[in-house]
């Protein structure tokens, strides 16, 4: 019998390079047949030099498990393999190695200077990026070359010409006056033995480039930009140094002219040397940039937690169409976040522009909804046979495209593709549907979700906002978690929402905060996130160390927001946002919804004080779990108080009001819910089955049908075409999901609202009804150690799967209907269980790791479209 360890983990990670901890938590699955436990985890540890160490951890933990040796030090480099032995006595094989390698821990590990071409730079827009370059030698052959880097500002660098690591737009956007991430790269195959090149080209990016909405904001985090590059050589004689670059830096401007993220970036190749990161190049007329000490930079200089934004894939145009006006547009079919990359032969000084709009309105490109994001690149060619170019220091987001001054008449379709960029995340959660219109509801919220997870999670990825919005993330997570291994992503986030919390609890609407305006005081629902998100990882991922990480963070918020209660508990003021939304909100007035926004805010206190309580519980600490259980006790007896009537109807009724009272159990009993569900599925249909709720109620409508009985009326809405719908958007052939129900009128205008976006996934949350209930599965443990296997089809469906890659393994759940027979296919992998409740069937089975076909008979009139 077999036990095979595979998927050896160090963090949420799959490369486990230039980590940020010296003790990086291990997750596996165990490939085995066997009905048995996992009894205990040998562990052996290589380092360098060979020296082997072995650890084993008793017992059937197999995620986010403590590192078993001791702590590693700045720089090491480990190969550790894993073998399982089984409580029927089964010792498996060894896994495949894992190399992990730790980077710079200390802040005395980085001795470089802060490489400063320029202090301040006045503008009037988009200001030009710098070149820096340093010549160094290498007098041994180098076995072993790594470069460390950090920037404020954003880079990318060259050593001897050839491009230094994959990532793009390092080091990403975090709370720069708190943290800023660092990243390592092994270069040793870039160096040669005696003279060496590095060219760095550095701009503003988020730093100090124009970020943020109303106008935005300038020079947000300073006035410079810079570098710190820290690059360490061993030779063969095992010596590690430092190459001392200090005196070596030059900078210059170059062929970058402009570069905003929001606006674009212009490139004039005349002014490129191609040897400008290669030894030899004359840089006698470049400047000495200042050095500053790297101490000047007061914020936590750490490895990123998450993989990086990188090119994920390129997409091909569609459609090419000549336009009157001279330009090429361009069809890419799908909406993105990226850039264009293209290939032509063009005359010196020949100028191409290229633009980006998401949507067409008029047959014109729909760039007003862009805003002061104007998304124009423009390359001047250098006029020397074909040239390949591809903006550096800007994205955005957009399907169509269009091309003025192409250098040609005609364009041979693989000369322009579209660079889809978004965080290297690994893929986890598939759903496949015969409802064609739901699939494609699938797949539009997928390509949000990675169009919105470009280093961050934001709300839009095109115009002047694209920022890590709190709400969004909060009602998204647990779909976020579901599709994609976004946790360390969502990680990284949240320690910039416990940094940027204010000292009462507050959580900014956005993260990182940008005075740009909007309002600083904090709303429910968005406030949110800094206790919902965490716990949302906690279930989907059995990650605890997220919550210990964020419980201070989560008990803050979790006290302001009960500070904003009246004597009775009940929270009647301070700033709400509410059903952000809601379809009857006017355009210009979004927040304008149905339901009571005070009933909304009071509501999640509840909810998050409870989850509060549950952590407090998991870390052992009493005192918080008696006090937030008493908070949220007193706070749930509140809200019945003021809006819950005996018989489960409420004061303030709508649909978010029920849907939100159901899914957070805020009624007495089973009697009340029902009541509650009765009437909303009447409302429901009062409404025609077309949606009647915002950012609150949309996530969890369909669940709270579903859960009180009324899975068809869930059908319904979710299957309704009619504006407002969730399948209206794809009638109008949207290709992600609408920040609003009709971000596009019917008669193909785009909505007047200034708040207009066309690649939001907060609507698309409802993606996780689909996975727990259309198909069926949804976690009964943290981690979906064991998990509940209860689909329930409806409406037009009569088949649907999905598949998770779940912490502890592959989940399968896929079923049909044939005539008045359900079959249902299950895939459980080892160290989960299963509880199966097949439909027309009380009784639930109990089923260990193992694939099965189960079937059950149910009758038709179950099944009818009631619409
Ligand atoms: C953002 C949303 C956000 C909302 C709240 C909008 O501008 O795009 O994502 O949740 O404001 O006010």
């Amino acid at each position: 019998m077999s036990a095979l360890i595979t998927r050896l983990r160090a963090e949420h990670r799959r490369e486990a390079y230039g980590l940020g901890t010296s003790t990086p938590r291990l997750s596996w699955w165990v490939d085995s047949p066997s009905e048995g436990q996992l009894l205990w985890t040998e562990f052996e540890k290589t380092t360098l030099d060979g020296h082997t160490q072995t650890a084993r951890v008793e017992g059937a933990e197999q995620v986010l498990v403590a590192w078993p040796f001791a702590p590693l030090a700045s720089r090491e480099m480990v190969e550790v393999r894993a073998r399982a032995g089984l409580t029927d006595g089964t010792i498996g094989g060894w896994s495949e190695p894992l190399r992990l390698e730790v980077g710079l821990l200390q802040r005395e590990d980085w001795t470089v200077p802060l490489v400063v071409p320029s202090a301040s730079a006045p503008h009037t827009g988009p200001r030009p990026a710098w070149m820096l370059r340093a010549e160094f030698e290498v007098e041994v052959t180098p076995v072993r070359a790594r470069l460390y880097m950090t920037a404020q500002g954003i880079y990318r660098s060259e050593i001897n010409g050839l491009r230094v690591g994959d990532d793009e737009l390092a080091p990403g956007w975090t709370s720069y006056d708190h943290r800023l991430r660092a990243q390592a790269y092994d270069v040793t195959p870039l160096l040669t033995t005696g003279a060496n090149a590095i060219g760095i080209e550095l701009a503003d990016g988020w730093f100090r480039g124009n970020i943020g909405f109303d106008g935005g904001v300038w020079d947000l985090y300073g006035p410079h930009i810079g570098v710190a590059a820290q690059l360490e050589l061993t030779g063969e004689d095992g010596v590690s140094r430092i190459v001392d670059l200090a005196e070596s830096w030059r900078a210059s401007r170059g062929p970058t002219t402009s570069a905003g993220l929001y606006e674009g970036e212009e490139f004039d190749a005349r002014l490129h040397e191609p040897g400008w990161a290669r030894a030899g190049c004359d840089d006698s007329r470049w400047v000495r940039p200042e050095l500053r000490e790297l101490a000047s930079v007061s914020a936590r200089i750490e490895h990123a937690v998450a993989e990086p934004v990188r090119q994920i894939e390129t997409l091909s145009p569609v459609a090419v169409e000549y336009r009157p006006n001279g330009r090429i547009r361009l069809d890419f079919g799908q909406n993105i976040s990226g850039r264009l990359s293209f290939r032509a032969a063009g005359d010196a000084g020949h100028v191409l522009r290229l633009h980006h709009a998401e949507v067409l309105e008029n047959d014109e490109l729909a760039v007003r909804t862009l805003r002061r994001a104007t998304s124009i690149d423009s390359y001047t060619f250098r006029g020397e046979g074909d040239e390949e170019w591809q903006p550096r220091f800007t994205i955005h987001g957009f399907r169509y495209a269009e091309l003025e001054g192409w250098p040609s008449a005609t364009l041979a379709p693989e000369s322009v593709k579209a660079v889809v960029l978004h965080t290297d995340m690994e893929r986890t959660g598939w759903f496949t549907v015969d409802d064609p219109m739901l699939q494609k509801l699938h797949d539009n919220t997928v390509w949000s979700m990675r169009d919105n997870f470009v280093d961050l999670p934001t709300d839009c990825p095109q115009r002047d906002e694209r920022m890590g919005w709190t709400g969004d993330i909060q009602v998204f997570a647990p779909a976020a978690s579901y599709l994609y291994r976004s946790a360390a992503v969502l990680d990284s986030w949240l320690r910039d929402v416990a940094a940027e919390q204010h000292a009462g609890g507050a959580v900014p609407n956005f993260v990182p905060w940008v005075p740009c305006g909007f309002p600083e005081a904090s709303s429910a629902v968005w406030g949110d996130a800094s206790a919902i998100v965490p716990w949302v990882m906690w279930e989907q991922l059995g990650d605890v160390g997220i919550l210990s990480q964020q419980f201070a963070s989560m008990r803050g918020w979790v006290d302001h927001l009960a500070a904003r209660a009246d004597d009775d508990g009940v929270i009647r003021s301070g700033f709400a946002l509410g059903d952000w939304l809601d379809p009857i909100a006017p355009p210009e007035d979004p927040g304008a919804a149905r339901t009571d926004r005070y009933l909304v805010t009071t509501a999640y206190l509840v909810r998050s004080a409870r989850i509060v309580a549950d952590v407090a519980v998991l870390l052992g600490d009493s005192r918080a779990t008696i006090a937030y259980t008493d908070l949220a006790d007193r706070t749930l007896s509140a809200f019945r108080r003021e809006w819950v009537l005996s018989s489960g109807r409420m004061k303030g009724e709508s649909p978010t009001s029920l849907a939100l009272a159901l899914a957070f159990h805020l009624f007495e009993n089973d009697a009340q819910r029902l009541e509650a569900g009765t009437r909303l599925a009447e409302l429901v249909a009062e409404g025609g089955y077309r949606i009647q709720t915002g950012f609150v109620g949309t996530p969890i409508i369909c669940g709270a049908l579903a859960e009180t009985g009324h899975v068809e009326s869930a059908y319904a809405l979710l299957q309704q075409t009619e504006c407002p719908s969730w399948l209206y958007p794809i009638t109008m052939g949207a290709t992600t999901i609408w920040e609003r129900w009709d971000s596009m009128l019917p008669d193909g205008r785009v909505n007047p609202g200034d708040m207009t976006s066309f690649n939001h996934y907060a609507l698309g949350a409802v993606v996780d009804f689909m996975h727990r209930t259309v198909a069926g599965l949804a976690p009964l443990e943290p981690g979906y150690r064991r998990v509940r296997i209860a689909p329930k089809p409806g409406g037009t469906v009569r088949a649907a799967a999905t598949r998770f890659d779940s912490p502890y393994g592959s989940i399968e759940v896929s079923w049909r209907l044939e005539k008045e027979w359900f079959h249902l296919t299950a895939t459980i992998p080892f160290g989960v269980t299963a509880e199966v409740e097949l439909p027309g069937e009380a009784e639930r089975r109990q089923l260990g790791a193992g694939t099965y076909e189960l079937s059950s008979r149910i009758r038709i009139a179950e099944l009818r479209k009631i619409t």
